[in-house]
C-alpha cells in the first residue's frame, strides 16, 4: 500500500450469475464473515458485471437476491458490513468511465478471464466483457478499499486494479490518493476444484451435475455428490507429499481441512492409510454439518424478498455516502467542473 494513509477498508463482490457453491463459500464468503469484525467492509452483488454476458432480466433480479441471501446466511451482518447491489450505487459506473481512460488497451489484452469467457469468437463478445476488470477496479477504489478477499482466480484482476490506482495517482500528480489494494487470497479454500475433475476449478457453470456442491443442496444431494466424486484406487497417503499427482484426492483432503480448520497433514494423520470408502462418508458428514444449515437459512431468506430488498437498499445508501465523496474528489482532480 506504499504511502497510503487512509483507513483500512475491505470490498468484495460476487456476480449474480448462478447458484453459490462451496468454492464461493470457502474462497470468498467465509472470509467476508471473518473480516467484518476487523475492518470497515463493503460487500456487493455485482449485477453490472453479470450483464457483460446475457442475463435474463427476471432471473438476474432473483439471482441478485440469492447472492445477498447467501452473504446473510453465511453470517455477514448487515448492521456491521454494507451489503448492496452494485447498480444501486451510481458512483461505480462513473468512476469506471474515468478508469477506462486511465487503463491501457495493452493491459486489458493480457487478461486471461476475458480470453476464457469470450472463447474463440471474441469479435462477438460485448465491449463490457472486455472492460470488465476496469469496472472491478472502480468497485474497489470508489471506496478506497485497501483489502480485497477473493479466490485465487481473481489475482490478475487485482493486479490490474493496482496498476490503475498507481497510474491515476501518477498521471494526476495525486500522490497516494488511491491505495494500491491488496488481495486477500491465502488460506485454505482459495481454490476448490471440481468433484469430477481435479484439474478444473469448481464452477457454477460446470456441465456435470455432480461436479459442484451448491449451498442450497440438502444433505442428500451433498452426500450423493461426494459419494460420486472422482478419486483414484489408492488409499489416502499418510503425509501431504503423497498427494502430489493425485489432484482429486488432494481436493477432497483440502475441502475437509478447510471446513474443519485442519491442515492437510492433520487430516492425513487421521485418515492416512484409509480408503475413500471410509474418508468420503466422513467428508460428507462434515460438509453437511457446515453447509446444510447455511442452505436452510438461505432458503428461508429467499422466501422474504421484501427483507432482502430492504437490506440492499439500506446498504446501497450507506455505500453511496462513501463512494459519492470519493467520486467528487476524483471529478475535481480530473478537471471536471464541480
Ligand atoms: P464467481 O462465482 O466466479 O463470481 O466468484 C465469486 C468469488 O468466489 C470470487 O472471489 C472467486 O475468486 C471465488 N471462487 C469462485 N470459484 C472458486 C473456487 N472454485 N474456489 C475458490 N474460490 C472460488
Ligand atoms: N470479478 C469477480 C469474480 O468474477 C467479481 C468482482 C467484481 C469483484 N467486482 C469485484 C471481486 C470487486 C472483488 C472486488 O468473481
Amino acid at each position: 500500500m506504499s504511502g497510503y494513509k487512509g483507513p483500512m477498508r475491505v470490498l468484495s463482490g460476487i456476480q449474480p450469475s448462478g447458484g453459490m457453491h462451496l468454492g464461493n463459500y470457502l474462497g470468498a464468503i467465509r472470509k467476508f464473515v471473518e473480516l467484518q469484525h476487523e475492518y470497515d467492509c463493503f460487500y456487493c452483488v455485482v449485477d453490472m458485471h453479470a450483464i457483460t454476458v446475457w442475463q435474463d432480466p427476471e432471473k438476474l433480479r432473483e439471482q441478485t437476491f440469492h447472492i445477498a441471501a447467501s452473504y446473510l446466511a453465511a453470517g455477514v451482518d448487515p448492521k456491521i458490513a454494507a451489503i448492496f447491489h452494485q447498480s444501486g450505487v451510481r458512483a461505480h459506473a462513473e468512476l469506471a468511465w474515468i478508469f477506462n481512460c486511465v487503463a491501457r488497451l495493452g493491459w486489458l489484452d493480457r487478461m486471461t478471464q476475458f480470453k476464457d469467457k469470450a472463447g474463440k469468437d471474441k469479435e462477438r463478445a460485448s465491449v463490457g466483457l472486455y472492460t470488465y476488470p476496469v469496472l472491478q477496479a472502480a468497485d474497489i477504489l470508489v471506496y478506497k478499499a485497501t483489502h480485497v478477499p477473493v479466490g485465487e482466480d481473481q489475482k490478475q484482476h487485482l493486479e490490474l486494479s493496482r496498476d490503475i490506482a498507481g497510474k491515476f495517482n501518477h498521471d494526476f500528480k495525486a500522490e497516494n490518493f488511491f491505495p494500491l489494494p491488496e488481495p486477500l487470497i491465502k488460506g485454505p479454500g482459495a481454490r476448490i476444484m471440481s468433484l469430477r475433475d481435479g484439474s478444473a476449478k469448481m464452477s457454477k457453470s460446470d456441465d456435470s451435475e455432480n461436479a459442484c456442491i451448491f449451498l442450497k443442496d440438502g444433505a442428500d444431494a451433498i452426500a450423493r455428490k461426494i459419494k460420486k466424486a472422482k478419486t483414484d484406487p489408492e488409499p489416502l497417503p499418510s503425509e501431504p507429499k503423497g498427494l502430489e499427482g493425485r489432484p482429486e484426492a488432494a481436493n477432497l483432503v483440502g475441502i475437509y481441512g478447510a471446513l474443519s480448520g485442519k491442515t492437510d497433514a492433520q487430516v492425513l494423520a487421521d485418515y492416512g492409510g484409509q480408503g475413500f470408502g471410509v474418508f468420503k462418508p466422513a467428508l460428507a458428514d462434515l460438509v453437511v454439518e457446515k453447509i446444510a444449515p447455511i442452505g436452510a437459512e438461505l432458503n428461508r431468506l429467499e422466501g422474504d424478498p421484501g427483507y432482502l430488498k430492504s437490506v440492499l437498499d439500506k446498504g446501497a445508501e450507506r455505500a453511496s455516502e462513501v463512494a459519492d465523496k470519493v467520486v467528487r474528489e476524483v471529478r475535481e482532480i480530473v478537471g471536471f467542473v464541480v
